[in-house]
Formats: structure tokens, sequence, C-alpha cells
């Protein structure tokens, strides 16, 4: 069973002030898909830590595939694509193109995510947007095609 750490990064969930329903969105749909959930962490938006955060799960091999959630729209503190592409050695384009195509039908604002993915050691690491709903949306469409490329990259 291929294991999975989810990382929010939230400023507001990290003081408390929101709960963090998308992590919970994350975990519903990876059980649902066959996926072992090894690790959850809420952090601020804060590049350094979030880079720190990516480098350990892949580097101490605690996951094979990292889902973060949140900061890659426009507001000044919105890190994670810049921490993800801080830490990964080869970039997947692809998975991101895919998921702005398909997430255009809903909003055409899925043009504004910055969304990243890529390879670090053994481990894939894809940026999902904040919202529950852009998760979810988001999420269902890549999961089946991921269970591949994590086979051949194990
Ligand atoms: N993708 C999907 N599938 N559904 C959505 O509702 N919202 C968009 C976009 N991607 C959305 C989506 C919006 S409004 C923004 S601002 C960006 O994701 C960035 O979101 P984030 O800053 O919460 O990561």
């Amino acid at each position: 069973m291929k294991r999975v750490a989810i990382v929010v990064a939230s400023d507001s969930g990290y003081e408390g002030t929101r709960e963090d329903t998308s992590g919970k969105v994350i975990r519903e749909i990876a059980e649902q898909n066959g996926y072992r959930i090894v690790h959850t962490v809420l952090l601020p938006d804060e590049q350094e830590r979030l880079s720190q955060e990516l480098a350990y799960l892949s580097d101490e091999g605690i996951a094979d595939l990292i889902l973060t959630t949140g900061g890659t729209g426009f507001s000044p503190r919105d890190c994670m694509p810049e921490a993800t592409k801080a830490v990964i050695e080869r970039e997947v384009p692809g998975i991101p193109e895919a998921m702005r195509f398909y997430s255009l039908q809903f909003t055409k604002r899925a043009m504004l995510s910055r969304q990243a993915a890529g390879i670090r050691r053994n481990t894939l690491i894809i940026n999902l947007p904040g919202s529950p709903k852009a998760v979810r949306e988001c999420l269902e469409y890549i999961i089946s095609e991921l269970e591949h490329g994590l086979e051949v990259l194990a």
C-alpha cells in the first residue's frame, strides 16, 4: 500500500482560527483509492518551513507521495510552489497542467493556481489548491494515474 503524507499550508489553520477541511478531503479521497495516510501536518505559509518538511518526508523515505494543499495563488504569503520547486530534483509539469486544464470547466480562475509537482528521491510531491472544492476536483481527476508513476519511481 503506497504511503501518503499530507502537508497543509494555512496561516489561519496554523493559528487555529480556521478548521482544516482540505486536508480531510485529501485523506478521504486517498483512502478510498487504496492509499495509507502516514503523516499529516499543518504549517504556516512560510517557504523555508514548507521546504524543510517536504525534504524531510522525502529524504527519510516516510512517504511515497506528498500531497500539499494551499498557498498556490497570488496572495503575497502564497509560497507552496516555490517551497516545492526549491526541493524537487525533477519537475513533473504534466500533473499540474492536467489539473489546471481539467479545472477550467469548473472555474476559469483555475488559471490562477500556480501549483507545481516534482520528484525528490523516491517521493512524488504534488501541490493542490487550497479550497476543499478545488482539492476534490483536482485530486479525483489525477489519482487514478498516480499509481503507475509511483510503481516506476519505487
Ligand atoms: N481548481 C479547481 N478545480 N476548482 C477551484 O474551485 N479555484 C481556483 C484555483 N484552482 C479552483 C481551482 C482559485 S479561485 C484560486 S485563487 C487558485 O486555485 C489558487 O488557490 P489557493 O491559493 O487556495 O491555492
